[in-house]
């Protein structure tokens, strides 16, 4: 998720751009960069936080009244000066920036390449500038039809802003799949990827809709559509002041990332499965496939929430690749001395990409001749650069110190990367594949289900276990994870003492603890352990505890048995973990909102534990 800015009027557009790029800050912060026009197109560039673009803009003595700003979280390509946005064309002439991610841009490039054009950076953005530019100077048309036409070859999302030298009182601006905002000034315009820019200098915003451009002038706007049908749009005025609207009306960012999930889960898929032919394309795998699937097995490595998803992976890549899977923490992994070595695959997962443990043991299986892949979101990350090769999850930013978008991001990546496996090594058949591409397709859908039908009764739940001293989550095969996973949630946000636990684990000591003063919450998504999970929950039952059961729509076995019920989809049984995480992060967040705690920054966390 990146952030786009863009200004035409009176003012001094580079203060104005710089300003507003630090109100996106929290959409991405790995570089920044605006494309101001003065006569000629000045361009300038700064790695990582806003303020070090500003340095660079005050020193380059760079104006201008109109322009364009970005500030990136990437997708594709280091975060590194060539890659940083704005992208110019080949002439120099045309600068724009982009939020979102082309699909068909390898395609793209190589047919430009073919057609003689160069390109400078790693990034998909670029060729949107590059087709442009070829589209509008090899026919006789508009600036605006160039566009049009451009926009129709491209496949993924975006928003745009662009800015030509040759008509200097311009903007053109483009959505599809990333949001994108007029600000209505008196005699100047602003363009935004979400209100907190605009919103100091009026209240007066359009917001574009997918397949929607807009011409944009100081005194003027024009809003079509990419088939040329102009449009009136209604004018709203803001009712929210900053602080919501980078929250995007939430009052947390953890609620805003949970709620995130289907788009966050859709983006992660995109462009990598193709129900068509029933195949997923991991672009990051490509050069160690062999050694994946000749891989005697695989040792995952991570910490907190990554080494859940990893749990959640070991599940997958035996049931579907049929490959041996370890899951270590990877602070006890780097200190063992750990048996590793050629013939063998590390995976590691990480958010940040800077976690301490996991990198560290990342560096001891790569120096004892492991092949080693990584599943990060953050592009550019450390761990994501060590890696022999990996897979980024395109969560986009995860503000929030408790993860939660980007567990469900590394559970969907570990899936195409089981169903990949199987298939490669022979068992999964095309039937089977259809199956699990299709249904896996559906989860981000289900998830927004579970979302919209559980969020109030989940709210309403909680405040009956505000002040609960403990917790005990219960959860069965793929979803004993997903167990471990909501007690984490609970216990870092709320301060309330929770364990996971196997749930015939329980039997083995837990159940001492049961009383009517425990909550139990016991993951009861219908799988072939359906009845044993009965069998848990009658236990606990039997022990006057209250159980919060995460169920599939009419499981009324465990209904009956439940003081409190959880719907989810069902789906197939290994995809639960997708679905049934999904409740618990909510509860954990409405718990710890009712205790008044520091949902977002919990005490003694950090988003990224650097240190060991
Ligand atoms: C999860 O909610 C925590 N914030 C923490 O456990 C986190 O998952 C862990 O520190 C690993 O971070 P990473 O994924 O960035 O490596």
């Amino acid at each position: 998720m990146c952030g786009i800015v863009g200004y035409v009027g009176e003012g001094d557009a580079g203060q104005i751009l710089v300003k507003g790029l630090k109100r996106l800050e929290y959409r991405g912060y790995d570089s920044a960069g605006v494309a101001l026009m003065n006569g000629e197109m000045l361009i300038q560039k700064g790695k990582g936080k806003v303020i070090n673009l500003e340095k660079n803009l005050v020193a380059s003595k760079i104006t201008g009244k109109i322009g364009i700003g970005h500030t990136r979280w990437a997708t594709h390509g280091e975060p590194n000066d060539i890659n940083y946005h704005p992208h110019l064309s080949e002439s120099g002439k045309i600068a724009l920036v982009h939020n979102g991610i082309i699909e068909n841009y390898t395609s793209l490039r190589k047919k430009l390449i073919e057609r003689g054009r160069t390109f400078k950076s790693q990034t998909d953005t670029e060729i949107i500038a590059q087709l442009l530019e070829e589209i509008f100077t090899t026919s006789d048309i508009s600036f605006e039809e160039a566009l049009q036409l451009t926009l129709k070859q491209v496949v993924g999302t975006y928003g745009l802003a662009i800015v030509n030298i040759d008509e200097p009182e311009r903007v053109y601006v483009a959505r599809k799949g990333s949001p994108l905002l007029l600000g209505i000034g008196d005699g100047e315009m602003f363009i935004a990827s979400d209100a907190s820019p605009i919103v100091e200098y009026t209240n007066k915003v359009i917001y574009l809709d997918d397949g929607e451009m807009a011409i944009v002038t100081k005194d003027d706007y024009q809003v079509k559509t990419i088939e040329d049908v102009k449009l009136t749009k209604e004018i709203h005025e803001l009712a929210m002041g900053i602080e919501e609207i980078e929250k995007a009306g939430y009052p947390h960012f953890m609620l805003k990332e949970i709620f995130e999930q289907p788009r966050s889960i859709a983006d992660c898929l995109r462009g990598r499965l193709n129900t068509s032919d029933s195949t997923i394309q991991l672009g990051g795998l490509v050069n160690v496939m062999e050694e994946l699937v000749s891989a005697n097995r695989i040792v995952i490595a991570a910490c907190g929430t990554s080494w859940h998803s990893g749990l959640v992976g070991e599940y997958l890549f035996e049931y579907l690749a049929k490959t041996p899977v370890e899951v270590e923490y990877a602070s006890e992994f780097r200190y063992r001395d750990p048996l590793i070595g050629k013939g063998d695959v590390l995976l590691v997962i990480s958010q940040s990409g800077e976690t301490a443990d996991t990198l560290a043991a990342l560096r001891e299986a790569k120096a004892k001749g492991a092949t080693v892949l990584g599943i990060c979101n953050v592009v550019g990350s450390t761990i994501s650069r060590e890696t022999d090769a990996g897979v980024f999850t395109h969560a986009g930013p995860e503000i929030g110190v408790a993860s939660t978008k980007a567990f469900t991001a590394q559970v969907a990546v570990l899936t195409m990367m089981a169903i990949q496996l199987g298939q490669a090594k022979g068992h999964i058949d095309n039937a089977r594949a259809a199956e699990l591409i299709n249904e896996l397709d559906s989860i981000p859908k289900k998830v927004e289900h579970i979302l919209n039908e559980s969020d109030e009764s989940i709210q309403e739940m909680a405040k009956l276990f505000t002040y609960a001293p403990n917790f005990l989550y219960l959860g069965r095969t793929y979803n004993f994870p997903v167990a471990l996973e909501g007690a984490l949630k609970l216990k870092e946000i709320s301060y309330i003492h929770a364990e996971g636990y196997p749930a015939a684990e329980m039997k083995h000591g837990p159940i001492a603890l049961i009383d009517d003063m425990m909550p139990v919450v016991v993951i009861a998504a219908t799988d072939h352990t359906n009845d044993k999970m009965i069998s848990n929950i009658e236990e606990v039952k039997a022990r006057k505890g209250r159980i919060i059961s995460i169920m599939n729509d009419g499981n009324s076995d465990v209904k009956d048995l439940s003081n409190f019920c959880v719907n989810i989809p069902s789906t197939i049984d290994c995809f639960t973990p997708l679905l049934t995480v999904i409740p618990l992060q909510l509860l954990s967040y409405y718990i710890a909102v009712n205790r008044g705690c520091n949902v977002d920054q919990p005490r003694n966390l950090a988003k990224s534990v650097t240190v060991e």
